[in-house]
């Protein structure tokens, strides 16, 4: 039997991982996180001092792996485990910016599909519904306002060293909003045949919930 592919596409800080990863646990397919992808490729430039013109002849040598390790993703770098090094504000920027870059997109677009095509997978990301799962079962959407955004990564930040304020968080969410959805190659866009869940005024539970709703309704019960 074919696998079972749910594509959840949306902006920065939507909730997408994190709800993503309660629904895949309630419903036992693997989550992927293909921003972690991104990332990683990121860092790997950064890391390396890539200039923009030599990233698409390095990337071969970049070695980027996804292994799942009792059920959680990581995201490797050769041999090393980069699942961390990766949640910096200065990489989300990087990753905003060199994930515009078309032969990064192509080096990415095969081990996601690889993925997708083994496994029961929920997989997040900006184009998942648009281009790398065109057939996906289900497609969601999932958004929520910019104010709202800011403000749960604010209080996810708060308590940490070095926190931020709050209105330079809104604006580098507006910023990598403007990035995803205005470049030429796989912009972030909601795919015709996707439903919108917006979680701006839904706890995470709630938003799990009805994600759950949607894909039952739709997959059915037995495949799940
Ligand atoms: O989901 P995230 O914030 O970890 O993603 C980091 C960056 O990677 C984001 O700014 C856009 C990019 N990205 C992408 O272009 N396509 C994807 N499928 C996932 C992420």
């Amino acid at each position: 039997m074919s696998t079972v592919n749910i594509a959840i596409d949306g902006p920065a800080g939507a909730g997408k991982s994190t709800i993503a990863k309660m629904v895949s646990a309630k419903l036992g397919y693997i989550y992927v996180d293909t921003g972690a992808l991104y990332r990683t490729i990121a860092l790997y430039i950064s890391e390396n001092h890539i200039a923009d013109e030599d990233i698409e002849k390095s990337l071969p040598g970049a070695d980027v792996s996804l292994r799942f390790i009792d059920g959680a993703q990581r995201v490797f770098l050769g041999d090393r485990d980069v699942s961390e090094l990766i949640r910096t504000p200065e990489i989300s920027m990087e990753a905003s910016r060199t994930s515009a870059i078309p032969a990064v997109r192509e080096y990415l677009f095969g081990t996601q599909q690889k993925i997708a095509r083994e496994n029961n997978v929920i997989m997040d990301g900006r184009d998942i519904g648009t281009v790398v799962l065109p057939d996906a079962d289900v497609k969601i959407f999932l958004t929520a306002s910019p104010e709202e955004r800011a403000m749960r990564r604010y209080k996810e930040l708060s308590a940490k060293p070095n926190c931020p304020c709050y209105e330079d968080i809104l604006c580098d969410i507006i910023e990598r909003d403007y990035n995803d959805m205005h470049r030429a190659t796989a912009p972030l866009k909601q795919a015709e045949d996707a439903v919108l869940v917006d979680t701006t005024h839904l706890t995470l539970e709630e938003s799990a919930d009805e994600m759950i709703r949607i894909i039952t309704e739709t997959v059915g019960e037995e495949r799940k």
